[in-house]
């Protein structure tokens, strides 16, 4: 046998070994996550669907039951779901139920084999997990009011994981064998080498010395070394490891982008000056979700925030360029303050945005108007604000991230002033489908200023689609739709979702007593006792909000409940928004009428079930409400996210309260935990209301933990990180080409 040979035959054997061990105990661990993953699934379903259950069982409607397990059953991962009673009979099953699965049977499993045993079943608290083949199962007992009725069971088909552990087995082979004889073959060839004293000359080549007057492997390291930073950057923007802090993001930032500072382009500025009745200047926080979200950022990065300068007393804070620093008292980035005359603030933001393209996006029944005025502001100031940005510019490789429908044309304003920039757009309301776009006469202008961004992102898959349709149906582009892409005169735009989220922990929490403080305080206020129920809405004075749908889903509770009524308080804080506009003036003498037309139906004494407040709110007064609130209804018609769900769930640290929330909302997607409703549905809008008035203290703490451990994980930190990350691979992919191109004009 060669030595070769004698070397590699023993190395590949041990690999060969290893390869199996580490399979046998890849396949044990993932076996034992798919286990907890169905069982967490199965928590989940039950979870959501405990409470009609219980209604339906003890209305002793058992096909209903039966009609809820068919529909969980759907699940890929649920076989079938039964429930039984305590005296062992069936009360429903989903078809495909096992037939020797009896109800003898499960009890046995669960360990509470006799009906008659009123001990065992008190003390079955916790779900019974039975491995069985291919086939698991997860029983759960079934309380209410402190009494157990029966158990639900979910049958879980696992031979999916016995497909993935046997996919999982092949991996490991397969990739220890290719290893073993890479590993094997390289030893070999350093042998070689090094036996023939290249190894010094093979260095020399790493480090890129020139060999015979060529360059040397200098290029390649280099190339890898970019590749590892790539494949750094691609960890970093699906998560990482660990936490999204504002020092993780401000890190990123320092490494990926070389500290350069980021200019933010937004009509809502986050600090507004005002000067009070008693001539003293106030600062205020806008009622803006966009603010919300995009404040830490800057405190986090530091740059300028490029906005309009709507206080007061703006002007006289700033300095002659229209700055000032923020936020007070701590300060670390800029507010760049761009004036507007009364004519083009009323064409251009009050006309062409929010009578324009505001109604246009949202599906909530208010027409969009388009005048020819009102588009020419809009285009003026877009391009002040353009303008502004490109002042910020301290590089010519600056980062310019745009805000929202205010400004669609300032991404290809900024690209044309500064070709070397970064530009990033934010879409932050609903695209509508293709077809509804093409109602904007202006549909090919506001596309074609966003595609001067290199980013364009949206809150939802479904809305980058709805623009990558209007792209393909209305412009002269290609769409690259592997990469996710429009290639428009030669540039490419990215079309991204990134879902927005608030910063954790947010930082009004702080602001405010603890939870029973709040709840005494706000109670007190509102001349309500100690164990009144209170319910919450906390919008913007606007149609697409479904504030009216709230308080009819109110008024329906209450006539649906009447025990409710005198216990039950419903508190709406609408910040008036966007009032020189009439249909905004309209929606808030609806809103009134309605409010009062409640009151006058059900209060009585001092009580009334609806207490409207129509003004401003500074955030730590809105934390109180969230604090002290039993429940949240965010009930918007149509939302691109709605960080108010989000920020109810956060200022929960108490882990109670409940949020009902709006199919129609782009937080519906991830706060699942949510009672989620249809808001046009009265009926399913109104049992919402009084399924959470009754939810049990530690189905509430379940659903909430599980919110807060999401928006944990994904708070705006790691929104602003992914954007920024997929930014940072741009621009390196940038550099790479334009001195590739360098290099060949040079040659
Ligand atoms: O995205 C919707 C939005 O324009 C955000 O900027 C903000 O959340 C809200 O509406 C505020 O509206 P306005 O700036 O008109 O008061």
């Amino acid at each position: 046998m060669s030595r070769a040979a004698r070397f590699v035959l023993p190395l590949v054997v041990v690999l060969g070994l290893m390869a199996w061990i580490a399979s046998l105990v890849a396949n044990s661990v993932t076996r034992r996550w798919f286990e907890k993953d169905v069982q967490v699934r199965a928590h989940g379903a039950f979870a959501v669907s405990r409470q009609a259950v219980i209604h339906h069982w003890r209305s002793g409607r058992r096909q209903a039951v039966g009609r809820i397990f068919e529909g969980m059953a759907h699940d890929r991962l649920f076989l079938a779901v039964a429930a039984c009673s305590r005296d062992g009979t069936p009360v429903a099953r989903s078809p495909r139920t096992p037939a020797q699965l009896t109800c003898r049977k499960l009890a046995t499993m669960a360990g509470v084999p006799r009906p008659a045993d009123e001990a065992a079943w008190r003390a079955w608290t916790r779900a019974v997990a039975v491995h069985e083949g291919n086939v698991d199962l997860t029983i759960l007992p079934l309380r209410d009011r402190g009494q157990t009725l029966g158990m639900v069971a979910f049958v879980h088909d696992m031979s999916f994981a016995a497909e993935r552990e046997a996919a999982t087995e092949s991996f490991y082979l397969a990739a220890f064998a290719i290893l073993a004889l890479a590993a094997a073959g390289f030893t070999v060839l350093v042998g070689t080498l090094s036996e023939r004293r290249w190894i010094t000359q093979v260095r020399g080549l790493l480090r890129g010395d020139p060999v015979d007057g060529a360059a040397g492997f200098g290029p390649i390291v280099r190339d890898f070394r970019e590749l590892v930073a790539r494949v750094q950057a691609e960890a970093e923007s699906a998560g990482g490891a660990g936490a999204w802090t504002p020092e993780r993001l401000r890190q990123l930032v320092g490494r990926h982008l070389s500290g350069e500072k980021i200019i933010i382009v937004a009509n809502r500025e986050p600090y507004i000056h005002e000067r009070g009745a008693g001539g003293e200047i106030e600062v205020l926080h806008p009622a803006s979700g966009l603010v919300t979200a995009l404040e830490p950022i800057m405190r986090a990065c530091s740059g300028v925030w490029v906005g309009h300068g709507s206080g007061s007393a703006d002007r006289e804070t700033a300095d002659s360029q229209g700055r000032v620093a923020v936020p007070p008292g701590e300060e670390s980035y800029a507010i760049r303050r761009v004036w507007l005359g009364p004519d083009e603030e009323r064409g251009y933001y009050e006309g062409f945005a929010n009578e324009g393209l505001w109604p246009l996006c949202h599906i909530a029944h208010t027409r969009p108007i388009f005048r020819g005025e009102d588009w020419m502001h809009y285009q003026r100031v877009n391009r002040k604000f353009a303008a502004a940005a490109c002042a910020e510019a301290t590089s010519d490789e600056p980062i310019v991230f745009v805000q929202d429908y205010h400004f669609a044309l300032v991404p290809r304003l900024v690209r044309a002033r500064e070709p070397r920039a970064t530009v990033l757009a934010f879409w932050h309301i609903p695209w509508p489908n293709s077809e509804h776009f093409g109602i904007c006469p202006l549909r090919y202008e506001i596309m074609e200023g966003l595609l001067g961004s290199s980013i364009l992102g949206f809150q939802t898959q479904l809305h980058c689609n709805n623009f990558l349709d209007a792209v393909d149906r209305y412009m002269e582009a290609r769409i690259d739709r592997e990469r996710q892409a429009v290639v428009y005169q030669g540039r490419v735009t990215l079309v991204r979702p990134y879902p927005i989220s608030v910063e954790w922990p947010i930082r009004w929490v702080q602001a405010v007593p603890s939870v029973d403080e709040c709840r005494r305080e706000v109670l007190g206020e509102l001349g309500l006792p100690p164990d009144a129920i209170l319910g919450l809405g906390v919008d913007r004075l606007d149609y697409t909000k479904g504030i009216e749908e709230r308080l009819r889903a109110v008024e329906r509770l209450l006539e649906r409940f009447p025990a409710l009524r005198g216990r039950f308080t419903f508190v709406q804080i609408a910040a008036p928004s966007r009032t020189p506009i009439e249909r905004y003036r309209e929606l808030r003498r609806q809103v009134e009428a309605l409010a009062a037309s409640i009151n006058a139906r059900f209060g009585s004494g001092s009580w009334h079930p609806v207490v409207l407040r129509c003004e401003h709110h500074e955030p730590p007064r809105v934390f109180r409400h969230y604090r002290a609130a039993d429940l949240c209804y965010v009930s918007s018609l149509h939302d691109g996210m709605n960080l108010v769900a989000k920020e109810f769930v956060a200022a929960r640290d108490d882990e109670r309260g409940v949020l009902i929330l709006s199919h129609f909302t782009g937080a519906a997607r991830e706060l699942t935990e949510a009672l989620v409703v249809n808001p046009y549905d009265l009926e399913q809008a109104s049992a919402a209301l009084a399924a959470a008035i009754a939810m049990p203290a530690d189905e509430q703490a379940e659903r909430m933990r599980s919110m807060r451990a999401f928006l944990a994980d994904f708070n705006v930190y790691r929104w602003a990180g992914r954007i920024l990350v997929d930014a940072a691979r741009l621009r390196q992919r940038y550099r790479f080409s334009s001195s590739a191109l360098e290099r060949a004009s040079v040659r």
